[in-house]
């Protein structure tokens, strides 16, 4: 559905990105995931015919974007960041007129704003100026907007930026829905989001891809951030000291919590050392009040892949 080859994007003296390759399949949502200035909105904005690439090409749906520009976008809905609304025009009458300027025909307009009104839980302000609006609200105009003309692919340039939790939740069902009809590609800087709706992520870092696979798999690769915590009453021992000499712990720091010491090790891929660890603190006759793994989240994998020298 997109395919993008060694795009690169150069502004007054800066590269904002560098041969970008790759490829999102039909039905996939990708997740779209870096700092700030990583360079997802300037991918987006040029996938979006908004702005020309300096090098590189992309297709989408199999034309190409700078060359059939009009027939790419035709098959595309695009959210830019922040969306540019009409304040003083009514949620109906807005998407009236994008559905209009989009080449909805004529006859057909009512019917498909009556379908993204429906679909983003427009209906009980449709009658409401967009100024008026919660940026809860907002948002979903925006993503009404963008399906308003049928695409089979959106792009959506982070959906949930600015919305409080509840917000958050209902936008991201909203998406994963449109998941099941749409092919998607979204960028976002709310990791849990990306784990429970993608399908595969990009994660891109000062306008290179540094990673591509799904989430499983990104998790895979990065055990090691997974890690053991411990608190305990050592008493006069020196915790960390002992720890560190368990098989497989690469790293002990340690903290306190009032009169417990909170030990957090970081352990070698693909091994469990809390048996060991509770072995320790028993010979030591140390009070244990938690012993527990903690799983790898996506955020270790961004870390770890973004920061390579952060410990
Ligand atoms: N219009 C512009 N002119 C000059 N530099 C820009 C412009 N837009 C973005 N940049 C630069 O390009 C880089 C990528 O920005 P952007 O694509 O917005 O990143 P992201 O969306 O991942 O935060 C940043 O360093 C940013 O400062
Ligand atoms: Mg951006």
């Amino acid at each position: 559905m997109i395919k993008v080859e060694n795009l690169t994007k150069r502004y007054a003296g800066q590269t904002a990105i560098q041969d970008l390759n790759f490829e999102v399949g039909k039905g996939e949502i990708m997740g779209f995931l870096g700092p700030n200035g990583a360079g997802k909105s300037t991918t987006m904005r040029i996938l979006s015919s908004f702005m020309p690439a300096t090098s590189g090409r992309a297709t989408i749906a199999g034309f190409d974007i700078f060359e059939q520009s009009l027939q790419a976008r035709a098959h595309l809905g695009y959210m830019p960041e922040n969306v540019p609304l009409y304040n003083d025009m009514r949620v109906t009458e807005y998407l009236d007129y994008r559905a209009a300027l989009k080449g909805v025909p004529h006859r057909r307009v009512s019917e498909r704003v009556g379908d993204v009104k429906e679909l983003c839980g427009l209906k009980e302000v449709e009658k409401k100026l967009i100024g008026a609006l919660s940026k809860g609200y907002r948002q979903r105009v925006g993503l009404a907007d963008a399906l308003v003309h049928e695409p089979d692919l959106l792009i959506l340039d982070e959906p949930t930026s600015g919305l409080d939790p509840n917000q958050i939740r209902q936008v991201r069902d909203l998406i994963k829905n449109l998941g099941k009809q749409h092919t998607i590609l979204l960028s976002t800087h709310i990791l849990p989001e990306v784990e429970m709706t993608c399908s595969r992520v990009i994660i891109i870092n000062k306008g290179r891809i540094e990673a591509c696979d799904t989430p499983e798999n990104l998790l895979g690769q990065i055990r090691t951030a997974g890690g053991v915590v411990l608190e305990a009453k050592v008493g006069s021992d020196d915790g960390a000291e002992e720890l560190r000499k368990i098989a497989g712990v690469r790293d002990v720091t340690a903290s306190t919590d009032g009169e417990w010491e909170v030990f957090a090790l970081r352990v070698e891929a693909n091994t469990d050392v809390r048996e060991e660890v509770f072995r320790l603190a028993t010979a030591r006759r140390w009070t244990v009040r938690e012993l527990s793994q903690r799983k790898a989240t996506l955020e270790d994998v961004f870390v770890e892949i973004t920061h390579p020298d952060a410990e």
